[in-house]
């Protein structure tokens, strides 16, 4: 594996032990996270706040989805989701009906790792019910609600046909998150994994939990951070505001509509 992906993936490690740490200090509710790490070594106030308001803000934006598609079919798709634990968390507190399709991307190897703690632990495996693991061409675990699947976002035919195999509909509503994953990627292909979004679904709405402002102080010391674990943030530079991000996400509707930037012609609903 080459370095650099395997220090991207290793972002998954980081972020799964600071979740862990963030809920044994009583922040927030997650009985699932344990299952995922070997070690729960307690990170500082500081990262603890940070993880709170991330999980904080992603479950609300989960939680108001499953509201608006309240009695209907839809579709969740976790776009680099790691360990995230969303779906057991969702699925034990009854917010999850039976149509509601969670599908979780990520590598290969990361894949494997979560399909492994998924199988060795009982309270995760009664959350999924049955199952079938690397079937027709997948690689991964595919049950009746949760997907997991191993595919590069980058390869977005290859993503496309995985989801599809796995049981995908492009006609349902469905919520495409990236919760700190898409800004690993080079900005082209990030870009056009979220044109291929807008493109492909009858009804998209793309959640983005990323980070921003680079030039502050936070910012600069957040930089060196994610350049010491050789996992550097990508579009950074090329979108390192709130206003630069919306017009990132809209110019992209557009070219998918109508194959132009021009916001002119196509309503987007942005909420930050
Ligand atoms: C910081 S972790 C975040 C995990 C999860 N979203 C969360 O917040 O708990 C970033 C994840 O994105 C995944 N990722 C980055 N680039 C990817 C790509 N091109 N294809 C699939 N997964 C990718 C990494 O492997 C890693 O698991």
């Amino acid at each position: 594996m080459k370095k650099s992906k395997a220090q991207v993936q290793g972002t998954n490690d980081f972020n799964t032990i600071s979740k862990c740490s963030m809920v044994k200090c009583g922040y927030f509710r997650d009985d699932y996270v344990s299952y995922f790490v070997t070690r729960c070594s307690r990170r500082t106030p500081l990262i603890h706040l940070g993880y709170y308001m991330r999980v904080l803000t992603v479950d609300y934006a989960l939680r108001s989805f499953l509201d608006s598609v309240l009695g209907q079919p839809a579709q969740i798709i976790s776009c680099g989701a790691g360990f995230d634990t969303s779906f057991f968390r969702l699925a034990t507190s009854g917010s999850v009906h039976p149509e509601i399709y969670f599908y979780e991307v990520d590598f290969t190897e990361v894949v494997d790792r979560k399909a492994e703690c998924i199988l060795d632990s009982k309270p995760l495996l009664d959350c999924i019910g049955s199952f079938e693991m690397n079937q027709n061409g997948v690689r991964g675990l595919v049950g009746s609600q949760y997907h997991l699947i191993a595919s590069d976002l980058q390869a977005l035919d290859k993503l496309e046909a995985n989801l599809i195999q796995a049981g995908l509909m492009f006609s349902l509503p469905t919520l495409l998150l990236s919760e700190c994953s898409i800004c690993y990627m080079d900005e082209a292909s990030s870009s056009l994994l979220i044109q291929w979004a807008a493109s492909k679904f009858e009804d998209a709405t793309f959640v983005t939990y990323e980070q921003i402002y680079p030039d502050d102080g936070f910012g600069i010391v957040m930089q060196k951070h994610f350049e010491s674990m050789n996992s550097p943030l990508l579009s950074l530079a090329q979108f390192p505001d709130l206003e630069s991000q919306e017009h990132r996400y809209v110019s992209r509707v557009c070219i998918a509509f109508n194959g132009s930037s021009t916001t002119q012609e196509v309503l987007v609903q942005t909420e930050i």
